[in-house]
């Protein structure tokens, strides 16, 4: 088994905001996040599969086919949109970085073919990532939009 990683860029707005708490709680939790204007970040994000080489390309993945999975699953939904309005699982999850890992990760879950789906890491920013593994999903056909509307996150 070998891992292969595809780097892949887009750039949201997106603000820090939990409906179950007060606006007061809000603004302790997240500070200036709270705003609900939104704010910017310019996201890198790191998709890495597992799987076995094909001896006849010597790939592991068709690396066009992949960079045209993480365009169309998730550059072209995230890129130039403000999370929280425009994204369907943000409307419920808070979009930090780890939830958006999370998020990344249920729309890639089973579809690129001839490879597991092995990690996915985000850049907020070149100091702060989010790595997500897959722990708790279960070995996902289903895509996003299937799972009940629950909060990401285990354990935040
Ligand atoms: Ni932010």
């Amino acid at each position: 088994m070998i891992l292969l990683t595809r780097k892949a860029e887009f750039s949201s707005a997106h603000y820090y905001w939990n409906d179950d708490l007060s606006a007061e709680e809000n603004q302790r939790l997240f500070g200036k996040c709270a705003n609900r204007n939104g704010h910017g970040h310019n996201y890198t994000l790191e998709v890495t599969v597992a799987g076995e080489i094909d001896p006849v390309t010597g790939f592991v993945v068709d690396l066009k086919q992949l960079k045209e999975i993480l365009e169309r699953e998730v550059v072209s939904v995230y890129d130039h949109r403000h999370l929280n309005l425009e994204v369907p699982e943000f409307r419920v999850a808070i979009p930090t970085t780890e939830n958006i890992a999370i998020a990344i990760w249920r729309r890639l879950a089973g579809k690129i073919p001839n490879a597991q789906l092995y990690r996915v890491r985000v850049f907020e920013a070149p100091d702060l990532f989010a790595d997500f593994y897959g722990e708790f999903e279960s070995p996902a056909q289903d895509g996003p939009g299937t799972r009940p509307e629950a909060q990401f996150g285990v354990g935040n």
